[in-house]
């Protein structure tokens, strides 16, 4: 399987797949009460984008990748400097506290994985994983910021998998009605 993933920078013609993809991921008040283990043990996300905000982010950022398999997006990784992070923050309605915490503590070279994803039926294949061999070719020498939800419900998948890729936990920040960790992995 490994062999067959290509990792390539996103391009605005991703946007709309994307906004898709990221739907079938997003969390929402039914998955939250029915399937809590479920949704801590396989992950989710928390603020999908609209196709927009995907290509806007795609167009300014190098570190906003995709993993395909023969023409199919089978995951991805959008990422880019907190100087990037902080010019979107403007017009950005979540992760203000996120942001806010960010900009105080790191360098504006940091790299910040605002969203990871490999879509089902691809997971435990090693797809992130090259997603992030991927980032830390481009970014040799550049420290990585994330952040995961610890609360109200736990995101395990994400945790587990950014532990593994040596992130550690830094703090934990409120935002809005969520927890959320910070992570980083500095050079
Ligand atoms: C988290 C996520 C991106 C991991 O993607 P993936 O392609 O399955 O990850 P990999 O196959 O590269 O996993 C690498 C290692 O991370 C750890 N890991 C990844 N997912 C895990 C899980 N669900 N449970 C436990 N460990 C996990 C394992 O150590 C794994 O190695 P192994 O399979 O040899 O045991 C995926 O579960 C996902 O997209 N979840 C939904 C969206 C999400 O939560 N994104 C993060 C917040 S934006």
């Amino acid at each position: 399987m490994k062999e067959r993933i290509l990792v390539r920078r996103a391009v605005g013609d991703d946007a709309d797949t994307l906004e898709q993809l990221a739907r079938t991921q997003q969390i929402s008040d039914d998955k939250l009460e029915n399937s809590l283990d479920e949704l801590s043990r396989n992950g989710f996300i928390t603020w999908g984008q609209t196709s927009d905000s995907y290509r806007t982010r795609a167009d300014l950022s190098d570190y906003f990748l995709v993993a395909q398999v023969d023409q199919e997006i089978i995951g991805w990784v959008m990422a880019y400097p907190l100087e990037i992070l902080r010019d979107l923050q403007s017009g950005m309605s979540y992760e203000d506290k996120i942001v806010e915490y960010f900009l105080d503590q790191y360098p504006l070279e940091t790299v910040f994985i605002d969203q990871i994803c490999t879509i089902d039926g691809m997971r435990r294949c090693g797809v992130a994983t090259a997603l992030d061999e991927h980032l830390r070719n481009i970014g040799a020498n550049k420290s990585f910021v994330t952040d995961i939800i610890h609360g109200p419900i736990r995101n395990e998948a994400s945790n587990l998998f950014f532990k593994k890729i040596g992130f550690i936990e830094v703090a934990e920040v409120p935002q809005d009605q969520w927890f959320l960790g910070i992570y980083d992995r500095r050079v």
